[in-house]
């Protein structure tokens, strides 16, 4: 089969790690038989450089007409970049919300897994881990704070922000069901998250999780407060299958969640909609720090690819052959600096992505 590939390299660590991404594809091409046709966009600051703007209406049709989107990281360093001298409408970030927007990619998934061979990296004790954790964080991705009014004026000579958090009951049906529907393939838990002791919005959330639960009495569904669950991720990460949260929460939780796994640098996310399209990033950031430098965990980025493949465009097949052979170069001992403890074998980007080629 073809399928037209949207690639958005983006900033700082960007275009390393998506490179080995495509290579990563394109072995899978040759082994599997299809051809994957790449168009390069531009997005946040490699879009501003060129452009002026962080996105453009040309790429964002461009994306809309593709069969899946991969994605670098976008952003750099905000004390020093340029970029973010500029109004916050038109930095980097919003031209990443600005297409999640565009392209109706409201459910996010950020998958926290903590890999066998890499238990070392876990920042807790043996205990706690035990047999290990496997869930997913499904974060709403267009609604709530972000995408609410916002403004800053002067009141009664007091300078006074406002950020509002609004849902309506469809937006969250919607990301209730995707939460649902992963569950029902997995371990058949979702925990809801919100703050419904205290902002009507969480209790609108609760109230329609719990009518969309109806539709699935096999899956069991618990409510969990937003705070509480910040210590449960800390505490007990082995309870989460699905966690259902909005799309603040879910920013900050799953920052969290995979740093309990203690490798960020492993860890893919899944931008999906109503339709097949997606946008598929690694979870981390775009690390100004160490871009260039062939630094970078490509990991992530590998295994969003395989996301795509899976969630996109149906290749399971091949998303679980790019998923065994990252395993296997881990169980090889190759190591970037990221998740490098003695006794294994220190790489660079360029190196990770060859192993993994080699292993398909
Ligand atoms: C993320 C990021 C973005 C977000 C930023 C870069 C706008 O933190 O994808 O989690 O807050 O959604
Ligand atoms: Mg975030």
């Amino acid at each position: 089969m073809e399928y037209k590939v949207a690639v958005i390299k983006g900033d700082c660590i960007g275009p390393e790690i998506v490179n080995e991404a495509m290579k990563i594809m394109d072995k899978v091409a040759e082994k599997f038989g299809h051809t994957f046709r790449y168009e390069q966009l531009l997005l946040g600051g490699a879009s501003i450089d060129a452009y002026g703007v962080p996105l453009t209406e040309e790429t964002l049709e461009k994306a809309k007409k593709s069969d899946g989107i991969l994605m670098g990281s976008i952003g750099g360093d905000t004390t020093t970049s340029p970029w973010y001298k500029l109004p916050a409408d038109k930095r980097p970030e919003a031209g990443l919300l600005a297409i999640r927007k565009g392209l109706g990619l409201f459910a996010n998934m950020r998958p926290a897994v903590l890999y066998e061979e890499l238990k070392g990296a876990c920042p807790l004790k043996d205990s706690i881990i035990g047999d290990g954790f496997d869930f997913v964080v499904m974060r709403e991705l267009t609604g709530g704070l972000y995408f609410g009014e916002r403004k800053t004026v002067v009141e009664d000579g007091v300078l006074t922000a406002y950020d509002s958090l609004t849902y309506n009951e469809n937006e969250i049906r919607r990301i209730a069901v995707k939460g649902f529907e992963t569950a029902m393939k997995r371990r058949k838990k979702v925990t809801s998250v919100d703050k419904a002791n205290v902002l009507d919005s969480s209790r609108l959330w609760r109230k329609v999780v719990e009518e969309v639960a109806k539709d699935y009495p096999e899956v069991t569904l618990e409510h969990m407060l937003v705070d509480n669950c910040a210590m449960q991720l800390v505490k007990d990460p082995t309870q989460f299958d699905v966690v259902l949260t909005e799309n603040m929460f879910g920013d900050i939780l799953s920052d969290e969640a995979s740093m309990v796994t203690g490798s960020i640098g492993m860890l893919s996310s899944a931008s999906l909609g109503e339709g097949k399209l997606g946008l598929y990033e690694p979870s981390h950031g775009s690390a100004p720090d160490i871009a260039g430098q062939n630094k970078a965990n490509p990991i992530a980025t590998i295994l969003s690819a395989a996301m795509m493949l899976r969630y996109s465009f149906d290749l399971d097949k091949e998303a679980d052959a790019i998923e065994a052979a990252v395993k296997e170069v881990l169980k090889q001992g190759y190591r970037t600096v990221d998740i490098m403890s003695e006794g294994h074998t220190l790489v660079g980007t360029k190196e990770m992505g060859d192993a993994i080629a080699a292993c398909i």
